[in-house]
């Protein structure tokens, strides 16, 4: 086991709320990791002492079943922050990692005019159906390594971009190789060979591939949108992986308004992403709901399309999480601070709502209790920054400031 003190901090980030601060600014604090779990947090001055150092665990006292075990040693350090800020790892909702092939074309195109359309997704399943699951995999921990870089501790991968029963299988298998949040996602869009045949696509979706992806996927999502699945369609569809033990998210008036929203509530989704084309009547609908509206910028960065109000949902009382949409075709960066940096700077979040909708949003969107928080028994997932605050996210776009990185307690 690795006992690690975390000293000297400046600035920590708990997300604890206290005294009306939803960020649980801790100031010349620190932090004590255990065996990958948080075990104390508070001010660096009354912090428990904790020599550098190994020791054999029995004269340690660790807990009793790990006692007998010749090889089980406890590893001491300390680490100075040096006054710098801490941060829970950022939790990234919303990634779409297992594919083939880029669309670089695409962006180049669009960049000189031509505007995004949900179509282009059927490029990146024609080019991850034939990519092996060698190359998948070699391509997903690629990505994986790049989020952790960044300070991403906890993220969700989507399946679709195969869209056969045995391709959404093979996706749904290779994206629980790298992460709990598996996300079953064969209603992206109806795949090119079912052009004329909508209702049989969805009638495979809601029967074989649900079947053969379920084992794998703790999430049901589908891109309710226009040139993709109908309002109708996104409910039959959610009701299918409900009744099969998966919890909803939903992809939501991205392109246009629509009812994605408003589906997304009535079935208690955990989250409804993009959320863009809001009129008042979906702000009311999710104030009044537990679901979370997860802003994806990167999106809109990477599409010249018009941002997401972000101040008008926190206002209203929403709960808003950040997150990267990292794909091929409208969002290809996997980075949580550049996600901070737009929030702040186009959707009128103040840097600390920023931090917070990437980390507890985050893992509010995830239904997860675990991440998102430094406090006792947490997960011991946590960044410490090259800056005094967490404002500097925001303040220096661009700059990496991810200095360490633990992740269950070990330092990547
Ligand atoms: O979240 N909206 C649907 N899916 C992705 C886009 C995927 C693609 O263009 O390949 C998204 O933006
Ligand atoms: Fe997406």
């Amino acid at each position: 086991m690795t006992v690690t003190l975390i000293t000297n901090i400046g600035e920590l980030t708990t997300n604890v709320a206290r005294d009306g601060d939803p960020c649980g600014t801790l100031r010349d604090a620190a932090v004590l990791i255990e065996g990958g779990r948080i075990a104390w947090v508070g001010r660096a001055a009354d912090a428990p002492g904790v020599s550098s150092g190994i020791a054999r665990s029995t004269t340690d006292g660790p807990p009793v079943a790990e006692r007998g075990s010749e090889a089980t040693q406890t590893k001491r350090e300390t680490v100075d922050a040096h006054g710098r800020a801490v941060i829970p790892g950022f939790v990234d909702s919303h990634t779409h990692l297992v594919f083939g092939g880029d669309r670089v074309d695409e962006f180049e195109a669009r960049m000189a005019g031509t505007p995004y359309a949900a179509g282009g997704i059927r490029r990146t399943v024609a080019a991850t159906r034939v990519a092996s699951d060698d190359e998948l995999r070699r391509r997903l921990g690629g990505f994986v390594a790049e989020l952790l870089d960044q300070g991403t501790t906890t993220f969700e991968v989507k399946t679709g971009y195969g869209l056969t029963v045995a391709d959404e299988a093979r996706l749904a298998r290779l994206a629980a190789e790298v992460t709990p949040e598996v996300t079953f996602l064969g209603a992206h869009v109806i795949p090119a060979e079912y052009a004329d045949r909508r209702d049989d696509y969805i009638e495979l979706v809601c029967g074989e591939m649900l079947e053969a992806c379920s084992a794998q996927s703790r999430w049901i999502d589908v891109f309710c949108e226009r040139g993709a699945f109908t309002a109708d369609e996104s409910r039959r569809i959610l009701a299918a992986g409900i009744a099969r033990g998966l919890l909803a998210r939903v992809h939501g008036n991205q392109l246009g308004p629509g009812e994605g929203v408003r589906v997304a509530v009535a079935l208690g989704a955990a989250s409804v992403d993009h959320c863009t084309y809001l009129d008042d009547a979906d702000i009311a609908a999710l104030a009044g709901s537990d679901t979370v509206a997860t802003l994806l910028p990167g999106v809109e960065f990477s599409t010249r399309q018009p941002y997401p109000d972000a101040r008008r949902l926190i206002d209203a009382g929403v709960t808003v999480a950040l997150a990267s949409d990292c794909n091929p075709g409208s969002s290809f960066t996997s980075s949580m601070p550049l996600m901070i940096a737009l929030a702040v700077r186009e959707m009128g979040m103040t840097p600390a709502e920023a931090v917070w909708a990437a980390t507890a949003g985050g893992a509010k969107a995830l239904r997860r209790d675990d991440v998102g928080v430094v406090a006792p028994g947490r997960r011991a997932d946590l960044v410490l920054l090259h800056a005094p605050s967490r404002a500097h996210l925001a303040y220096r776009p661009g700059v990496p400031l991810v200095s360490t990185v633990w992740k269950d307690g070990v330092a990547a």
